[in-house]
């Protein structure tokens, strides 16, 4: 690949801030060469954000028509990422993904197939795996310290309200609900943490006028490894917000020689139940009397992911935890705890892939997405709002 990776943003919306904090950093090694963006309301902010001297093109497949453009940085809406993918890898080129990968497992297969057929990469911005403080819980968890890890406790909490002009507020948008779309960093990570899953029993709740899909879920997951897990997701809590306040995300896991968790805003922490003297040398006395904080680096997740996916395409040494036949299994999960749901049972996985089948979503948002979300983007600690 050339000296510099040639790369264009599909979708200019409130994620590409998380993306340009990493773009930035690697511009030795990579061009940003245009952005896709359908909404001109956007163009300042991303004039703000690129400079003068990127190009500004309507629709995602203008971008892929620039034959210099060798490799995509997907921020599109969920709807749109099975179908950006399959144009840009017959396009010939690379493709980054921002979670979630698809609405179902059936559209990452899809995803999957387009890019090995053309000889692309597909690589999904799970930011979770390359952020600093969730790093340091995988480091803390592979050495073994912990025991044999038997529980899992991993949670999400935002304040979100999608009116019906956004995309996100349709099933058909977002993939379901806050399941599909946020749940899944929970998901992910896990599966990260502890390995793959093998049975979820899932409950969910809906109010109208926040989004179609659910706003709440509860899932209980027992892992392949015989491991029980925890998760949830609400989304109309400010309980990360103002005076006192709990955490926007937050993951346990506890094992039989000790126990470590990551919180937003606070850190990563580890305690041990009998420190040896190795354990004690690592993160200090009082390890066995309380929890100790471990430092994890500075990298937020996108950022890092940006650089090790601009690493991977120059053929350098790249530590890139997140393909897409990897990630596809995070979307599988979120989807058999949709099939939970439905059918008030446990699912086992695998599931068998079906086609998306639509419920309905305004034409004009199909392509299109009109109104500005409000996500909290988690950048750990050091900069967390
Ligand atoms: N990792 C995180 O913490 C986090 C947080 C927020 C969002 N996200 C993810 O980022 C992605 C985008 O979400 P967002 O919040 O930025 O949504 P958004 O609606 O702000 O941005 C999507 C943009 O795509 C544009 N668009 C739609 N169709 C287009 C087309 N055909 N051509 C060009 N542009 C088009 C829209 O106009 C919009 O500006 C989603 O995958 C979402 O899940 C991740």
């Amino acid at each position: 690949m050339a000296d510099k990776v040639k790369v264009a943003i599909l979708g200019g919306g409130g994620i590409m801030g998380a993306h340009m904090q990493g773009f930035p950093k690697v511009k030795d090694h990579c061009e940003l060469v245009a952005v896709a963006e359908s909404n001109p309301g956007r163009d300042e902010a991303i004039r703000k954000m690129v400079g003068p001297d990127v190009r500004i093109v309507r629709d995602y497949h203008e971008a892929l028509a620039i034959p210099e453009v060798q490799a995509v940085d997907i921020l599109l809406p969920h709807n749109l990422h099975m179908p950006a993918t399959i144009a840009a890898a017959r396009a010939g080129k690379h493709v980054l993904v921002e979670k979630v990968m698809g609405r179902n497992v059936w559209e990452c297969d899809r995803m999957i197939e387009a890019c090995e057929k053309a000889g692309v990469t597909l690589t999904i911005c799970h930011d979770r795996r390359y952020n600093g403080e969730w790093m340091t819980l995988k480091d803390i968890v592979e050495s073994g310290v912990l025991g044999d890890v038997f529980f899992w406790k991993l949670d999400h909490n935002q304040d979100v309200v999608l009116p019906p002009t956004s995309w996100a507020h349709w099933k058909d948008g977002i993939g379901g609900g806050c399941i599909m779309s946020c749940l899944t960093h929970q998901i992910d990570g896990l599966r990260w943490y502890a390995g793959e899953v093998d049975a979820v029993t899932c409950l969910s709740a809906t109010r109208p006028e926040r989004m179609q899909g659910e706003f709440a879920g509860i899932l209980a997951a027992k892992l392949k490894s015989g491991a029980l897990a925890e998760l949830s997701i609400n989304w109309w809590t400010r309980s990360h917000h103002g005076a006192n306040c709990l955490w926007y995300e937050m993951v346990q896991a506890c094992g039989t020689r000790g126990e470590a968790y990551r919180m937003s805003g606070r850190g990563t922490f580890v305690r041990l139940h009998e420190a040896d003297t190795a354990a004690i040398k690592r993160y200090g006395p009082a390890v066995k009397d309380g929890f100790v904080k471990v430092e994890g680096g500075e990298w937020g997740g996108h950022e890092r992911c940006i650089r090790e996916w601009v690493a991977m395409l120059r053929g350098e040494p790249a530590r890139i935890t997140t393909s897409g036949r990897d990630c596809r299994g995070t979307v599988e999960v979120a989807e058999a705890a949709y099939r939970s749901v439905d059918t008030g049972r446990t699912v086992k996985l695998p599931i068998r892939p079906r086609k998306w089948k639509s419920v309905g979503m305004p034409e004009s948002l199909q392509g299109i997405a009109a109104a500005k979300t409000n996500y909290h983007v988690d950048v750990g600690s050091r900069k967390s709002s």
